[in-house]
């Protein structure tokens, strides 16, 4: 059966993922969250993305990592890091299909969670919302990465669970049903 293809992300109420480059909370309970959901499944990241997480934690352990990149340059490294390195979405998720994992996580940053959502690519959304402030007006906070928008009445919530610092919502999408021989 087709590995299903899930985008899992943490945001704030304004949608903010990412400051200057890296996560704007440190939040462990939400990083449990993220290490169990992701577990033995593949992951699909940006290069920015990957290169934010601290070099002793990545490869992310016991997931299959494939990094998505133009540059050349970049991808000696990471195959010596044990990632694979693709140089278009399509190609990574063609990558991705042939490990027999159930799951293929998109797992950002943003242009990575934009592309898969305009290409139809995600079949479901793994959401934590964080309630975490992040001073828009302060000078320092110089590079403000968002989700990016997405059709609500496309997605169908199935699942919600309060944790303490956050709440995990789950959404497939929906399917619309096209009568195609109307009597
Ligand atoms: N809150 C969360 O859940 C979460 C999750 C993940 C990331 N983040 C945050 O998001 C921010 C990073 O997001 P971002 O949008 O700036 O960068 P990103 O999506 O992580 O990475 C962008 C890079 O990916 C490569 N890329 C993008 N599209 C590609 C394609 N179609 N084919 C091949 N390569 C492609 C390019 O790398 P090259 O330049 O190497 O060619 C591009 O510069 C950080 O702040 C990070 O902490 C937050």
């Amino acid at each position: 059966m087709a590995a299903i293809k899930i985008a899992i992300v943490a945001m704030n109420e304004l949608g903010i993922i990412g400051v200057n480059g890296a996560l704007p909370w440190r939040i462990k309970e939400e990083m449990r969250h993220f290490r169990t959901a992701t577990d033995d499944s593949v992951v699909l990241a940006g290069s920015k993305t990957y290169f934010s997480i601290d070099k002793k934690y990545r490869p992310l352990e016991n997931r299959v990592n494939i990094v998505l990149t133009r540059n050349s340059i970049k991808r000696p490294i990471l195959e010596q890091e044990g990632s694979y390195a693709c140089s278009s979405l399509e190609k990574g998720l063609e990558l991705a299909g042939t490990f027999d994992k159930d799951k293929i996580f998109f797992i950002g940053g943003g242009m990575i969670y934009e592309q898969a959502l305009l290409k139809n690519l995600v079949d479901e959304l793994w959401i934590s919302q964080v309630n975490f402030y992040v001073d828009l007006s302060d000078k320092t906070n110089k590079e403000i990465t968002y989700f990016p928008d997405f059709p609500k009445e496309d997605w169908q919530e199935y699942d919600r669970q309060k944790r303490n610092q956050f709440e995990v919502v789950k959404y497939h999408k929906k399917i619309i049903c096209q009568n195609v021989n109307p009597q």
